[in-house]
């Protein structure tokens, strides 16, 4: 540690930082806007000047940028001298010469970096009273609404986007006063990371078009500390809320997992919430019907089908939350508890679970993949399967910067000088997937195989690491992934459910085992196919089909949780099934099933419940309820659904609430021992408040209910949770001492905007203080590891098909959003381009594809080096049927 002397006060801070950090990490305010703690310092905006003194005599001192300085022991400077005080208030009266002031109408306003700045520097009016610079603005796309005319030019966006994410249609135009940032022409951002334009950006220029269609101010929103359901990383995301609406999504910072970015799938995908045609009230069946009904009715109803004596069956999901799967277990009995997962998706998923859970290496957290320095990808997408996965490889690749600038004694925050030191130079990345994927870019190699192929591959890796693991004999690129994973001290292993071979797993599983011998650092990260896939496989239940196969040919009642048996079985399956029994559907979408169903009870999503998920690190993850819809609309009769399963039973107390179904969960079952300890209980307080989930600066709460009626009854008291349902009770003092897990959003006095997470880490960039929210459930073994043998799979002749995955698309709850349906691909086929020509199709062409009974006319898409003899089909696209890899199809040409 070093000590620093700050305005004649001493510090303690970490000499590897810069003055910046060093001053922000000790909770001093210093404005700055182009430093950013992911990104690092440039100094281009000179925002951060402070006059630095040579020692204690010396009374002149001189200014320097305070990003650009190292934080080295005895350091002294001044923040509050009048001359570097001067200096930043003239750096930002320049920057506003040509800012519109135009706070009022921008939808910054409120929670803008700029905003906070120009008041911590003393700069309160306007000074330029000429004409400014005007710039045409572009229509970026779906999610970004552009206004350059805000831009101070401090190069975040594009530091952001082409250097951290690897965007290529952004940039830089221009010179002097007329830089412009966009693209070189009007088009949708491609960058699946698009949307963290809007945080990074520290103005108006980027902002959020989904959340501009029903604008809210953030001081008028109400929040809650969430976790997004777009896939299993389990990214902490701040849903803000109004008026019984999500308005938008934002980043909730989490140390280990999503840092400060959410992929455009999480940030924009939201819409599923506030979608019209959701149940919102109980429904019975009538005369082949849906029609709405009492509570108590379709209650009646319910209880009346479990008790006439037919079996019965509740099928689970990996998408409802660990208390909503117990809960159904409770009422069903364990015996006739389905995962409502398919057989095959559990095989895989278990294969995952018990190659973390019994193996001796660990799941890699996000931060963790940042500093990777050899990764070997083994058929997983991720970039769509687990998108912050996909980003954060990228830093991976770019971490040999760092290395290069260590090297060098170049300090780790020196952006500009590690680019210059590493040019082209990156970590060695190696990929192995059926089709390109969009992080080939940062790849040392990357090939095209068949999975079977891709398994063989990561057996003959772990072979070549360690002769005792089963593989094939070494080819020259086996060797090169071997020797660099040897090599590296950080050596990381990525694979995942998505190709659906459990042999690609178990190859995974084997390097990692392998290298493990020699470097216990290696990490695995394995992608699993829902938010909370891996909670609902340690719950050790029954596969879908096996529980449905076991009441086939019976009259059964089937109670179905927040799954939509349509994308999971095929129609040839369901349909005879359907025909005998009595469906009882607790969702919150109108789903396939659900209007299959004798009787549907309206489920909360993720904003108005709260619930615990699993992410695909093992880590148990608590998401709280953003808002009440009945305070609004009291016709609304959505529950969590673990509360209407516990109604259904009737044999649990109507005061239960969550902190008594967690407890019985752990106590049930012990591999969810720690769940409990996920985020505090219900009973929670500080100085005796609960505490507040909107802003205390909200205005208008009273006039919100105006349009429903002139009074103004009490909120709505939340039995499940220590946060309020309001701006009233403890919202943090001075610097935060909130636990983590109970942070609805990001503010602190004089910092709106999303900046504010400095003052809630134990560092700038660090842990949050408390520590990072989440339990692990499990961790990695000690002991030696058994390896995996590669299966023989018997395949008939013909084309086989093999999953794709879309960033958008592919997932099932986000699909239901306008914005991610205007970015979802058309259904394609993938060929290989000599398959193709072979069978007559160019890239106009459209396949006819029959899969079982199902037919699908889709378009060619065609790839040189595609595995000959495969079809690659997008999983979760409109028209797609659910299929196996093993699924027998054929083609001809379509119409
Ligand atoms: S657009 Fe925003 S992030 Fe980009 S340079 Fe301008 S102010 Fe900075
Ligand atoms: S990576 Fe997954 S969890 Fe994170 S924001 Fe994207 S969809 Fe959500
Ligand atoms: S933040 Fe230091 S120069 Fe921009």
């Amino acid at each position: 540690m070093a000590i620093i002397h700050v305005d004649g006060k001493q510090y303690e801070v970490d000499p590897a930082d810069n003055l910046l950090q060093a001053c922000l990490s000790r909770g001093l305010d210093l404005p700055y806007f182009c430093w950013h703690p992911a990104l690092g310092s440039v100094g281009a905006c000179r925002q951060c000047a402070v006059k630095i003194y040579r020692d204690e005599n010396d009374k002149v001192g001189r200014l320097v940028m305070a990003c650009m300085t190292p934080a080295a022991d005895n350091t002294r400077i001044s923040m509050g001298d009048p001359e570097s005080k001067e200096f930043r208030e003239g750096i930002i009266s320049l920057m506003m010469t040509n800012h519109p002031h135009d706070c009022p109408v921008c939808e910054e306003g409120g929670h803008c970096h700029l905003q906070d700045m120009t008041v911590m520097t003393g700069h309160y009016r306007r000074q330029y009273h000429f004409t400014k610079r005007t710039h045409l603005n572009q229509d970026l796309g779906p999610f970004i609404a552009h206004e350059m005319n805000r831009c101070i030019a401090c190069y975040r966006c594009t530091r952001f986007y082409n250097d951290y994410a690897g965007g290529t249609d952004f940039g830089v135009f221009g010179s002097a006063a007329h830089v412009y940032f966009g693209r070189e022409q009007s088009g949708t951002l491609q960058n699946e990371f698009s949307g963290n334009l809007t945080e990074i950006c520290p103005t108006g220029v980027f902002t959020d078009k989904t959340h501009s269609e029903h604008y809210a101010r953030k001081w008028d929103m109400q929040f809650a500390p969430s976790i997004c359901a777009g896939c299993a990383v389990g990214c902490n995301i701040s849903p803000g809320e109004r008026y019984g609406e999500v308005r938008r999504i934002e980043n909730r910072y989490h140390g280990e997992l999503n840092g400060y970015f959410l992929c455009d799938r999480g940030r924009f995908g939201y819409g599923y919430v506030n979608r019209k045609d959701r149940p919102r009230k109980p429904m019975v069946k009538r005369d082949g019907a849906l029609a709405s009904v009492e509570v108590a009715d379709a209650l009646a109803r319910v209880r009346q089908l479990l008790a006439a004596g037919k079996p019965v069956v509740g099928i689970g999901s990996p998408r409802a939350s660990l208390e909503a799967n117990f809960r159904l277990r409770a009422l069903v009995g364990a015996a006739s508890f389905s995962s409502g997962m398919t057989r095959h998706d559990a095989e895989l998923t278990d294969a995952v679970l018990n190659v973390l859970r019994d193996g001796p290496v660990s799941a890699a957290t996000i931060r963790a993949i940042d500093e990777a320095d050899a990764v070997l990808v083994l058929g997983e997408d991720v970039l769509a399967t687990a998108p912050r996965v996909a980003l954060a490889l990228r830093q991976a690749a770019r971490g040999r910067s760092l290395e290069m600038t260590r090297e060098k004694k170049v300090p780790d925050w020196q952006a500009e000088s590690a680019a210059d030191i590493a040019q082209h130079e990156l970590n060695p990345i190696f990929v192995a997937t059926p089709a390109p994927t969009g992080f080939d870019d940062i790849a040392k190699l990357a090939v095209r195989l068949a999975p079977e192929a891709i398994a063989n591959l990561g057996f003959a890796v772990a072979n070549a690491i360690d002769g005792a693991a089963p593989g094939a004999v070494a080819d020259a690129d086996v060797a090169a992934i071997a020797a660099a994973l040897k090599a590296a001290k950080r050596p990381l292993i990525v694979s995942g459910t998505g190709l659906r071979s459990t042999d690609v797993i178990h190859a995974a599983a084997n390097v990692a085992w392998a290298l493990h011998k020699q470097n216990p650092a290696v990490l695995l990260s394995l992608a699993v196919p829902e938010a909370n896939s891996l909670g609902v496989a340690m719950f050790g239940a029954t596969p879908l089909e096996d529980s449905l196969a076991r009441v086939a040919g019976e009259e059964s009642v089937i109670v179905v949780l927040e799954n939509d048996l349509e994308r999971r079985l095929p129609q040839k399956v369901l349909e005879p099934l359907l025909a005998r029994w009595h469906l009882v559907v607790i969702d919150h979408q109108m789903t396939g099933t659900v209007r299959r169903a004798e009787v549907v009870l309206p489920a909360a999503s993720f904003a108005e419940a709260t619930g615990t998920l699993v992410n695909m690190e093992g880590r148990a993850q608590r998401y709280f309820q953003n808002f009440d819809p009945a305070y609004y609309d009291r016709s609304i009769e959505t529950l969590e659904s673990w509360r209407w399963l516990g109604r259904i039973s009737g044999g649990v107390d109507e005061s239960e609430n969550l902190d008594d179904v967690l407890e019985e969960l752990e106590a049930t079952l012990t591999q969810f021992k720690g769940v409990v300890e996920a985020a505090p209980s219900s009973k929670f307080r500080m100085q005796g408040m609960g505490l507040a989930r909107a802003p205390h600066r909200q205005s208008g709460r009273t006039a919100a209910r105006a349009i429903v009626f002139v009074h103004e009854p009490r909120s709505t008291k939340d039995a499940d949770t220590a946060l309020n349902f309001s701006m009233e009770g403890y919202s943090g003092a001075g610097r935060d001492d909130r636990p983590p897990e109970l942070l609805p959003f990001a503010w602190a006095p004089g910092w709106n905007s999303p900046q504010a997470w400095n003052k809630f880490q134990t560092e700038v960039g660090g842990a949050l203080r408390g520590g990072d929210p989440g339990v692990h459930l499990f961790e990695a073994k000690k002991q030696s590891p058994r390896y995996f043998s590669p299966t023989t799979t018997q395949r008939g002749g013909g084309l086989v098909l093999v999953p794709l995955y879309e960033h958008f698309g592919s997932e099932e709850l986000s699909n239901l959003a306008d914005p991610i349906q205007a970015r979802t691909a058309k259904s394609y086929a993938v060929f290989n381009a000599l398959d193709a020509q072979r069978l007559g199709f160019d890239e106009q062409s459209v396949a006819r594809i029959t899969i079982g009974s199902v037919i699908a006319n889709l378009v060619v898409r065609t790839h040189g080096d595609f595995p000959s003899g495969a079809i690659g089909l997008p999983v979760g696209l409109p028209g797609i049927p659910p299929f196996e890899p093993t699924t027998t199809c054929s083609v001809a040409r379509g119409g």
